[in-house]
């Protein structure tokens, strides 16, 4: 048999008893695919399947609140309540039957919130609205409203959850000193700011049991009085010494993505890979970094220079699911990538509308269109 291109790309890897068949992964992706009031649709579940065909891993299907007061749109997944459930179980039946492993990130967009009355760790304006600041007794609701949608994770039938800790949402304005003006013991001190998702983390561990449970983290906000990674890895030791499964780096916030030179940044391949590999010096549980990691070359150089020891896929997957196989098959040149100069996605869902890639094929539009509702 011919030998792999990719010999790392395409070794297995045991997460916390769950076997990954190779190191791809999609990263969670939000675009607006939903019913309307966040439950699952037609849509949703199609598109799931095609990212599940491709060959990845593990499909990290995109935030889902765990209280309405959390949401971060209409059409965010809903997670916060039993009625929910056999959507839930659809979606990630669906996922398994193309023998990728299925994962549901749960989240409170805090002061992000659709809602007009959203909570935050402090009253800091942002985008010209000013968050109420959590009392302590609404802190310890929201750990366990987390530890209530992990219960349902696993009981629709997914194989992992994931506690949103990026993209500025709660778990992170609590660990950023910009959003976290807090003077109990959940604010002030560093330590005092990990004790959120740490208490988050325990109870839904608790609540679990062996099931794994993974963080997507935020290495740093690129704002200049924001968290920066000589603090956020503090949080990474943490959460490794209690039983996180994985750690999936992220930066930015939506404070950040649209400023000049971060909107630059972000055009890089590879972008966020040196704060992947930042959190990898200092923990021993498996690391996802994600960016526009585009070919299988560059995830291969990543995985063999030990900077990750998975990668995640958000738009490369999306555009084109094939990505995996291409790659396993040595088609790699047949690979459709995003665009480093379009937007056009996030600018989309940030305007309360779904995501449709200029990139693909006019009948490939045409089929999800047809679906959305
Ligand atoms: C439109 C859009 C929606 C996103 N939704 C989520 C999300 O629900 N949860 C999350 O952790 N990250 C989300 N992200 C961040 C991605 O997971 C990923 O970190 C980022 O897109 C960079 O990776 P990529 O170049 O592979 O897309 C989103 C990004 C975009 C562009
Ligand atoms: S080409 Fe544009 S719309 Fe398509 S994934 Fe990339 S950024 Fe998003």
């Amino acid at each position: 048999m011919k030998k792999s291109a990719y010999p790392n790309l395409f070794k297995p890897l045991t997460v916390k008893g769950l076997r990954l068949k190779n190191r791809i992964t999609m990263a969670p992706l939000y675009l607006g695919y939903a019913a309307d009031g966040g439950r699952i649709s037609p849509l949703l579940l199609y598109h799931y399947t095609l990212m599940a065909q491709g060959g990845a891993a593990l499909v990290m299907v995109e935030n889902a609140s765990i209280t309405a007061a959390g949401s971060g749109s209409p059409r965010t997944i809903r997670c916060d309540h039993n009625r929910y459930l056999s959507g839930l179980e659809k979606l990630a039946a669906a996922i398994k039957s193309q023998k990728s492993r299925a994962g549901l990130q749960i989240n409170h967009a805090g002061r992000f919130a659709y809602v007009a009355d959203p909570v935050a760790p402090s009253a800091v304006t942002t985008f010209k609205r000013t968050p109420r600041a959590l009392t302590q007794k609404e802190i310890i609701t929201i750990a366990r409203q987390f530890a209530n949608a992990a219960v349902r994770v696993q009981k629709a039938g997914f194989d992992l959850v994931e506690l949103h800790g990026g993209t500025g949402y709660l778990l992170s304005q609590f660990v950023s000193p910009r959003t976290n003006k807090r003077s109990d013991e959940y604010g002030g001190a560093l330590s005092n700011r990990i004790r959120f998702p740490l208490e988050v983390l325990k109870r839904v561990k608790d609540a679990v049991g062996d099931f794994p449970v993974g963080y997507r983290f935020l290495a740093d906000e690129w704002l200049p009085d924001g968290l920066q990674v000589k603090e956020s890895v503090v949080l990474a030791r943490a959460l490794a010494e209690n039983g996180i499964a994985y750690i999936s780096t992220m930066a930015g916030t939506y404070e950040s993505f649209f400023l000049p030179e971060v909107v630059q940044r972000s055009k890089n391949p590879g972008y966020m890979v040196s704060l992947a590999a930042a959190v990898k010096k200092q923990v021993s549980v498996p690391v996802i970094a994600a960016g526009r990691i585009s070919t299988p070359a560059r995830a291969e150089s990543i995985l063999n220079s030990q900077k990750a020891d998975l990668i995640g896929l958000a738009r490369p997957l999306w555009v084109d699911p094939q990505w995996p196989q291409k790659a396993r098959r040595g088609q790699e040149r047949t690979i459709v990538r995003c665009s480093p100069k379009c937007n056009a996605c996030m600018e989309l869902v940030m305007q309360g509308q779904p995501a449709f890639c200029p990139r693909w094929s006019h009948e490939k539009r045409a089929a999800y269109r047809e679906l959305f509702r």
